[in-house]
């Protein structure tokens, strides 16, 4: 057998899972290829579809200077509503960390998803569907809502007639600290360099930054992983995209919760 033969042979047998893991055909693809109710809607400032699937969240040059990593957004200016109980042991500061911002960027409802600070190709962007015309998350009416823009892939639930307050009280808690020496009913996390993980056996569920172990906090991506690397059964039909593993059994809540 050819040597190059034998070489796709491997990559095909050993690594077929990894060959089709990533952005590409998921709701974070909002070029044509993509599973989105947007994906396919936007066109850069010649009227050609936008190819590029990064470039609605990264830009390799003029991102913004304070938003990482390589945020090709403003973050969303609304007023936040956080998660409150009588029961909760860790401190739930009065708006996220901009670590869960950069997804409220377009998961407020309003942002506009095709607003963007860099488009591909030369020169700047103006967005070409006007604003308030299928360009943000509130403008897909989600079976079952009892309203069209709400809730659904609209986590902060602002909309044509709130676009002032984010709601995320009836969401789980985030940028909060992940404060296992105060609730003992939290898996004790691992911190390996500056980085603090919640791990049980093959579950890795990243903390972040700046402080680490029960200062390090939670994040949306704590749960989630934007890039939809990991591969589980059912992903996409029975459960959402990007989340970190399948939640059959609540292994995801009860990586973290010892319950
Ligand atoms: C829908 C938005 C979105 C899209 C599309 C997207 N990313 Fe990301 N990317 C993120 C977010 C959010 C993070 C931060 C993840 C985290 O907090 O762990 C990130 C992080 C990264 C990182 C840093 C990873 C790390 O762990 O340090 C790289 C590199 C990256 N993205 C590359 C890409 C590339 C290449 C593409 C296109 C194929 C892409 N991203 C498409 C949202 C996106
Ligand atoms: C503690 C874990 C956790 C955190 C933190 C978390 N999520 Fe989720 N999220 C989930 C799970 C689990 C689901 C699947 C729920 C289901 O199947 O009904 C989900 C579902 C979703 C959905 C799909 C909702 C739908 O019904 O279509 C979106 C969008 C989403 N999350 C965004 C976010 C954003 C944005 C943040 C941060 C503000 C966040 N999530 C924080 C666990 C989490
Ligand atoms: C560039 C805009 C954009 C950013 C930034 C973004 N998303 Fe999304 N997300 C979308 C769109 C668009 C959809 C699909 C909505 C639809 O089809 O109605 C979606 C869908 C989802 C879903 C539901 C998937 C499903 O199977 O139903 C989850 C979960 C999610 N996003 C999580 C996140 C998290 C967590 C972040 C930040 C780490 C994030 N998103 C950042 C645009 C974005
Ligand atoms: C990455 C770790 C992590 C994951 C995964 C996680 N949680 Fe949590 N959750 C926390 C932390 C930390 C708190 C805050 C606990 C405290 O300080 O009292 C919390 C708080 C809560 C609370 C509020 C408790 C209160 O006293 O008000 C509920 C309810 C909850 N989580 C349920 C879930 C469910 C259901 C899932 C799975 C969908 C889940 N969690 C997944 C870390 C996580």
């Amino acid at each position: 057998m050819k040597k190059g033969v034998f070489i796709s042979l491997i990559i095909l047998f050993v690594f077929p899972v990894l060959l089709h893991a990533g952005v590409e055909g998921t709701k974070h693809d909002l070029t044509p290829t993509g599973s989105s109710n947007f994906s396919g809607n936007f066109t850069d400032p010649n009227g050609s579809p936008i190819l590029n699937r990064c470039v609605f969240c990264h830009t390799p040059h003029a991102g913004g200077t304070t938003i990482y990593p390589l945020w090709n957004k403003n973050l969303p200016t609304g007023t936040y509503t956080m998660y409150s109980s009588a029961t909760i042991d860790a401190t739930i500061p009065s708006e996220p960390n901009d670590r869960s911002k950069i997804c409220m960027s377009c998961h407020d409802g309003i942002s506009a998803l095709n607003v963007i600070f860099n488009a591909p190709g030369p020169g700047t962007y103006t967005p070409q569907v006007p604003v308030g015309f299928y360009d943000q998350i509130s403008d897909v009416y989600y079976p079952g809502s009892p309203f069209a823009w709400y809730p659904g892939a609209n986590i902060g639930e602002m909309g044509p007639w709130n676009t002032s307050t984010v709601y995320l009280n009836n969401d789980h808690p985030i940028s909060m600290n992940y404060r296992s020496d105060l609730d003992t009913n939290l898996r004790p996390p691992t911190t390996v360099g500056s980085r603090t993980w919640v791990i049980n056996g093959s579950i890795q569920l990243p903390l972040y930054g700046p402080g680490t172990g029960t200062s390090a906090t939670v994040e949306c991506s704590s749960c989630h992983d934007v890039h939809d690397t990991a591969t589980y059964s059912g992903k996409g039909s029975t459960e959402v995209y990007f989340l970190r593993t399948s939640n059959v059994g609540s292994q995801l809540c009860r990586t973290c919760h010892l319950f």
